[in-house]
């Protein structure tokens, strides 16, 4: 293929390979993305991002925040990062006012982008006019990772009450909980949402909740995804009831990115990054993928942190093929989480590394095939329970980390991904698995396990 038409062909794979269209790396001015003037081209009208160089190194280099931490480095991490992006977003600001359409934009600023919902071309080709280096093309989308469900969906029947589901346990949670529960440590989500009235959760809820979607615009949380995956995840983070979650007393909060069929444009999940970013959990835990080897979630990941919130992401369930994993658990500055079975063998849909950087990826494994946890049925007025399998429910093993915090208070994000990656059990490795990338012959790191199943007794010395 020539240059040009592999260019267009990566543009045109689905909105999530969006993000490569590489139609400014070397322009001088604005580009408008190839395949996003072919969807416009007969009149029809699309959701677009505007995207300008990133001016997060500049405003980390700004001496004012040299001193700070907690709340006062993230108030002042905004107040420079407002003022750098309007500067830079001024001009196509001043147009999207003058074209009548600043009611479908959204301005961000903690990374340097415009998004536009529901634009024609008319309006591209007139911001694509401007001067200086930027790059329009379709939002891209964010599915929660495709989960799979047992074959009992509707998985009604009451489960025993017992002290831990077998996830729960494999990590070696319940031996933590005489010293914490997760006690004074706040977990985030991004997800379809949380369904709080569940008796697993309704107890632990911080108070901090913004839907994102537009889908309800409710000012408490709501679950609409019909799998209830928001509210899974957050039971095995922190359910209070039949032993479903790792730090029963953690808190949390929730951003709702995802509407009711899983997928979510990328305006919705940048406003919570930035959402999240001013509530400043201890964690945020993202059980949802966008496209692989993408970077455009990078300034927010960098934001959240610059001011201590730990990110966890799912590495995807796109396995097994070597190279199969998911963004942004594919990037630097994460944990991914890839998914395990209760015979410590890895989930054949679970992503494998490497990184495109050749970064061995996942970071670490936990439990994620057939677990129970938090459910609703349609009418979300009862105390459900089902069984779902994917890195979806891997990824809020993220609990453990709260177990870790909250016993080592002191504790950041290198402490805790040292702690996690030297104490994990190491299962043996397929050989499938281990000829992905390069391994030692010791077979640990690997791009299946990472640096092996988590552990969180052995992590916190107990
Ligand atoms: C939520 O608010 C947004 C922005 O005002 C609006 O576009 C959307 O239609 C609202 N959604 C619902 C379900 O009311
Ligand atoms: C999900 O629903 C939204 C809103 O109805 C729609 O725009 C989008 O295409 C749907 N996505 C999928 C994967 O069906
Ligand atoms: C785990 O191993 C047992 C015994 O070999 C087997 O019956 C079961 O199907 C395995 N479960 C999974 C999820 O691999
Ligand atoms: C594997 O090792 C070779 C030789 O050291 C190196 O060039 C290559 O980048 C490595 N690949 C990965 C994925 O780490």
């Amino acid at each position: 293929m020539s240059p040009q038409s592999r260019r267009i062909s990566l543009c045109s794979v689905t909105l999530i390979l969006a993000a490569f269209c590489n139609c400014s790396n070397s322009a001088r001015s604005g580009s408008i993305c190839t395949q996003l003037l072919f969807k416009l081209k007969n009149g029809d009208k699309a959701d677009v991002m505007l995207e300008l160089p990133s001016l997060f190194s500049k405003v980390m280099r700004n001496p004012a925040l040299k001193f700070l931490i907690g709340a006062a480095k993230a108030g002042m991490m905004k107040a420079l990062m407002k003022q750098a992006t309007a500067a830079s977003q001024a001009p196509f600001m001043a147009v999207i006012r003058g074209l009548g359409i600043s009611k479908s934009a959204t301005p961000f600023w903690i990374s340097n982008h415009i998004g536009l919902n529901n634009v024609d071309l008319k309006a591209v080709r007139i911001l694509g006019a401007l001067p200086g280096v930027f790059h329009i093309r379709e939002q891209f989308v964010a599915t929660i990772d495709p989960v799979e469900v047992g074959s009992d969906p509707i998985h009604k029947r009451e489960i025993r009450q017992i002290k831990a589901q077998w996830g729960v346990s494999k990590i070696g949670a319940p031996s933590v909980w005489g010293k914490t529960k997760g006690e004074n440590i706040v977990v985030a989500t991004i997800d379809s949402g949380v369904y709080a009235g569940h008796e697993a959760l309704k107890d632990n809820y911080a108070g901090k909740w913004l839907d994102a979607s537009g889908e309800s615009n409710s000012t408490t949380p709501i679950d609409t995804n019909k799998y209830g995956h928001g509210t899974h995840v957050m039971g095995i983070i922190c359910g209070r009831t039949k032993g479903i979650g790792v730090a029963p007393g953690a808190k949390w909060i929730a951003c709702k990115a995802f509407l009711a069929n899983g997928s979510s444009k990328e305006i919705a999940f940048r406003i919570c990054g930035q959402w999240i970013f001013q509530q400043r959990p201890h964690i945020v835990s993202n059980s949802w993928v966008g496209g692989s080897g993408n970077s455009e979630f990078g300034d927010i990941i960098q934001s959240w942190r610059e001011v201590g919130i730990i990110p966890i992401f799912a590495i995807g369930n796109h396995g097994d093929l070597c190279r199969s994993a998911g963004s942004p658990g594919d990037q630097p500055n994460v944990i991914s989480v890839g998914s395990t079975s209760i015979n410590d063998t890895m989930s054949k849909t679970s992503g494998r590394g490497f990184a495109k950087s050749g970064a061995i990826k996942p970071e670490v494994t936990a439990p994620g095939v057939d677990i129970y946890s938090a459910w609703f049925d349609s009418n979300r007025k009862t105390n459900l329970y089902s069984v779902m399998s994917g890195t979806s429910m891997a990824c809020p093993n993220a609990g453990a980390v709260a177990l870790m915090l909250s016993a080592n208070p002191s504790w950041k994000f290198d402490d805790v991904l040292s702690a996690l990656k030297n104490t994990a059990d190491r299962p043996p490795v397929d050989a499938k698995d281990l000829a992905c990338g390069n391994t030692t012959t010791s077979n640990y790191p690997n791009n299946a396990f990472g640096w092996g199943r988590i552990n969180v007794k052995k992590a916190l010395g107990m």
